[in-house]
């Protein structure tokens, strides 16, 4: 078990208390997405679960959602009993290098990106994931500056640290169009479409 999957192990039984239920600031989430009718989704460090309504109901067919922590994966997976989502305990990395993977139209992480501390294999592994101009999003729901001083108590093999959206954006450019960067208070992201081999 690594650093980052003890942490949030450990952390998983009190998320629900101290994170923001699903409400608005998801459904922006899922919509700046590009989730519409009929996709498929893959929620990269879904945590408990918090973005799945938001998916469904922007129009989300079916979705597997994956996190590196199995407490996480536990809890999520018990409040979600009869929706079309496939919960896994799994690396997103090492997800991707798995033979007969269906592509996904959306790829979303929320509020994980500092925690997945290998970045250009992780957007290897999102290029991978996605269909022909598939579309991901790396979004929080707090400004870079919030989510900073908040990691000043995360250990530092936990987390990266975020830079602006735009730099943090820089690397997915040579597989990506970026057509999304939002850098303000209470809300962070960024996002675009695969380009084409
Ligand atoms: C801060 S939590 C956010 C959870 C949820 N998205 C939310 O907003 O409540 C980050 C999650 O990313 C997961 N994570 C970190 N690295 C990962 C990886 N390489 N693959 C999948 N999940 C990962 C962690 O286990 C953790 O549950």
């Amino acid at each position: 078990m690594n650093d980052v999957e003890a942490y949030f192990d450990e952390k998983a039984p009190e998320w629900d208390a101290h994170c923001e239920c699903p409400g608005i600031k998801h459904m922006a989430v899922a919509h700046i997405a590009g989730v519409t009718e009929g996709s498929r989704v893959l929620d990269v460090g879904c945590g408990t679960g918090v973005m799945e309504p938001a998916l469904f109901a922007c129009g989300a067919k079916s979705i597997v959602a994956l996190d590196l922590s199995e407490k996480m994966i536990e809890i999520a997976a018990s409040k979600y009993p009869s929706m079309p989502v496939s919960f896994e305990q799994a690396c997103v990395i090492e997800y991707a290098t798995r033979d007969g993977i269906e592509p996904f139209d959306v790829v979303v992480i929320y509020n994980a990106y500092p925690h997945i501390l290998e970045k250009q294999a992780l957007v290897t592994a999102v290029c991978r994931l996605l269909t022909p101009h598939g579309r991901f999003l790396v979004a929080h729901g707090a400004s870079k500056e919030t989510i900073n001083a908040h990691h000043q108590a995360v250990p530092e093999s936990v987390t990266t640290g975020l830079n602006s959206a735009k730099e943090e954006s820089a690397l997915w450019r040579d597989s990506f169009d970026i057509d999304v960067l939002v850098d303000m208070p209470h809300f962070y992201c960024f996002g675009g479409m695969k380009r084409e081999a």
